[in-house]
């Protein structure tokens, strides 16, 4: 097998900086997880079907399992323990708390920083705009409407809860 060189890279993650040694081929998921210890950010199927490694690159979702560690070099980088500020939860997570919208949590950082994307560009999206840009976000135990309903809750929508 061939031995791929490793390089040093700096990567902006939740207001820090981290230097970890990488290949050009290790994922930023596998390089949260397994390099940083941010374990908030799931592997999920690893291909890019199930949304449970989304992170936030400069405030957009992506899923870290398609993106190289290197391409996030000088990019800033949120990940779901970088969304609490002086230990409390950002609203989103609340929702989801208080809601129901979670059972074993395995979707929820996906979930909410998605979520949290969509919020950033529009604060008051109607629920079938959160529906479609949530899609490719799944859940194999709460089901979507408490989710839905969340995060309509955390946009302040009166509408959010059913
Ligand atoms: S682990 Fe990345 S999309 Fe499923
Ligand atoms: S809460 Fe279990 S997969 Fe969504």
């Amino acid at each position: 097998m061939k031995q791929q060189m490793k390089q040093a890279i700096e990567l902006h993650i939740n207001g820090d900086t981290h230097e970890v040694l990488v290949t050009p081929s290790d994922t930023l998921l596998e390089v949260l997880r397994d390099k940083i210890g941010l374990m908030g950010t799931k592997r999920g199927c690893d291909l890019g079907t199930c949304g449970a490694c989304t992170v936030l690159v400069e405030g957009e979702a992506r899923l870290s399992c398609l993106t190289l560690s290197v391409d996030a070099v000088g990019k800033k980088i949120t990940t779901i323990e970088g969304l609490s500020e002086g230990g409390q939860l950002h609203p989103l997570q609340s929702a989801f708390v208080e809601n129901g919208a979670l059972q074993c949590g395995f979707c929820t950082p996906g979930m909410i920083l998605t979520a949290k994307a969509i919020l950033d560009e529009e604060a008051h999206p109607t629920e079938e705009v959160i529906k479609k840009k949530m899609a490719g976000n799944l859940c194999r135990c709460t089901g979507y409407k408490k989710i839905v309903e969340a995060v309509m809750i955390a946009a302040g929508q009166p509408g959010g809860k059913a």
